[in-house]
């Protein structure tokens, strides 16, 4: 039997084939992509508010392969890009400009151009990319990233607003920011914020989207009659302990209270553009699963190391974050299961003592050849990896509607790691 598989059964997470069969015919570490569950999440998130102008503006840098945004697109969200090689991606996979906002931070003149040359609606993250901006696109239109002094997120790293970090530009310096933008005759057409990563109760990700409406609600009236896109940002949470019954986000109560929120604030201010939310994880993290292999079992002192090839080349958010991911092992059928569980470190193939996936589980005894699952890798799994230690990045499979699987990216390969050498 299975050793521990329960949740990827119920929901046929890996379609016709076996997690087993997957790892042999495509190899591991791979990670497997649910065309269902993504759509799903993306239905979930474009129900939150039935309001004429309300969209979903997913956030690519949780996960770029063009085969997940093709879906994404079909399901009718737009996308932001924060580089060059989002842009490049998103654009692969279908989205027109007018479906793609450059949301970024600290950009080159250069790319500021790429994006306007583009005919991108770009958002400035401070009044010198303002300036910037400016001298690129005169004339043109522009969005403002605003920071609310409010943040939030599940590590401090990822808290993107408030005083003690880069990203925005304060309201109090919004007399600054409209005498550039009549310098360059730019039109502020949008503003946006992104408070942090992670929320699972809507309250703070609410209390920050009325702070932006009373900015903007503030605006002089000719400055508000410019105003087209409203972006309240991102964080939607996923219940990353899915063995312990961890509650999800109330979608539908999140839901209610925005639309009712920007349904009373249109009425009241007679604003008729676009509302958006700019999720990342909720949309991609549960229809991803990285498959790895056990190589090896040992103990050291008191901890018994379970050694397989998910590196943090490979999945890099425990040893960056503390991040907890479930963790599922598959084994052959007819082989036997120890039913006693017992704690265990599950750690990578990387030449660091800090390379732990997974700290003292209690989870079924593995053995070498056991396959396993590291559930909820959809987001900032794959666009996080790298190759250090000259490790390939891993291959990505994606199972389809009806079943079936394919692979959506090969595994690198030595040729790969020389391209760019000179
Ligand atoms: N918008 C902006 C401007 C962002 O910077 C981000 C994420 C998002 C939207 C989407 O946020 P989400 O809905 O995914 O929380 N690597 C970290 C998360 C970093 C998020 C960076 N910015 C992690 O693995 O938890």
């Amino acid at each position: 039997m299975f050793a521990r598989s329960t949740y990827t059964e119920t929901c046929r997470f890996f379609g016709d084939q076996t997690p087993r069969e997957l790892a042999d015919a495509y190899g591991t570490p791979l990670y497997v992509y649910n065309e269902s569950i993504l759509r799903q999440r993306c239905r979930d998130l474009m129900g939150l508010s039935a309001h004429p102008g309300f969209g979903v503006n997913y956030s690519v840098k949780a996960n770029a392969n063009p085969a997940l945004l093709s879906i994404i697109r079909e399901e009718g969200l737009v996308v932001d890009a924060m580089s060059p090689g989002e842009l490049h991606l998103d654009a692969l996979a279908g989205f027109p400009p007018e479906k793609i906002l450059y949301i970024s931070n600290n950009n080159s003149a250069e790319e500021l151009a790429h994006a306007a040359e583009n005919s991108l609606l770009v958002s400035v993250d401070s009044l010198s990319q303002l300036e910037t901006f400016g001298r690129i696109k005169a004339g043109g239109k522009v969005m403002a990233r605003l920071n609310p002094g409010i943040g939030a997120g599940h590590h401090a790293k990822v808290i993107t607003a408030g005083k003690a970090t880069k990203f925005g530009i304060s309201p109090d310096s919004l007399e600054e920011l409209f005498a550039l933008t009549d310098k360059y005759d730019l039109t502020l057409a949008g503003i946006n914020q992104h408070i942090g990563s992670l929320f699972m109760t809507p309250d703070g990700y609410l209390n920050a989207a009325s702070v932006l409406l009373t900015l903007a609600e503030k605006l002089p009236e000719a400055r508000f009659g410019n105003l087209e896109i409203i972006d309240f940002g991102g964080g939607f949470g996923i219940p990353y302990h899915k063995y312990d019954g961890e509650p999800r986000l109330g979608l539908a109560e999140l839901g209610a209270a925005l639309h009712g929120l920007i349904s009373a604030w249109a009425d009241k201010t007679g604003y008729r553009g676009r509302f958006l939310v700019e999720p990342g994880r909720y949309v991609v993290a549960e229809c991803g699963i990285a498959l790895g292999r056990v190589h090896a079992v040992k103990n050291n002192g008191q901890t018994h190391y379970v050694g397989t090839d998910l590196g943090f080349n490979v999945l890099m958010r425990p040893v960056l974050y503390d991040s907890f991911h479930d963790v599922e092992i598959y084994r052959a059928k007819g082989e036997q299961v120890d039913p006693k569980p017992m704690a265990q470190t599950i750690v990578g193939n990387i030449c660091e003592s800090g390379d732990i996936l997974a700290k003292e589980r209690l989870l079924p005894v593995m053995r070498e050849g056991d396959v396993l699952g590291v559930l909820d890798a959809g987001a900032y799994c794959f666009s996080m990896a790298s190759n250090y230690n000259q490790r390939f990045k891993p291959a990505e499979a994606l199972i389809a509607a009806d079943g079936s699987a394919r692979l959506i990216r090969r595994r690198e390969t030595l040729e790969d790691l020389t391209r760019c050498l000179l």
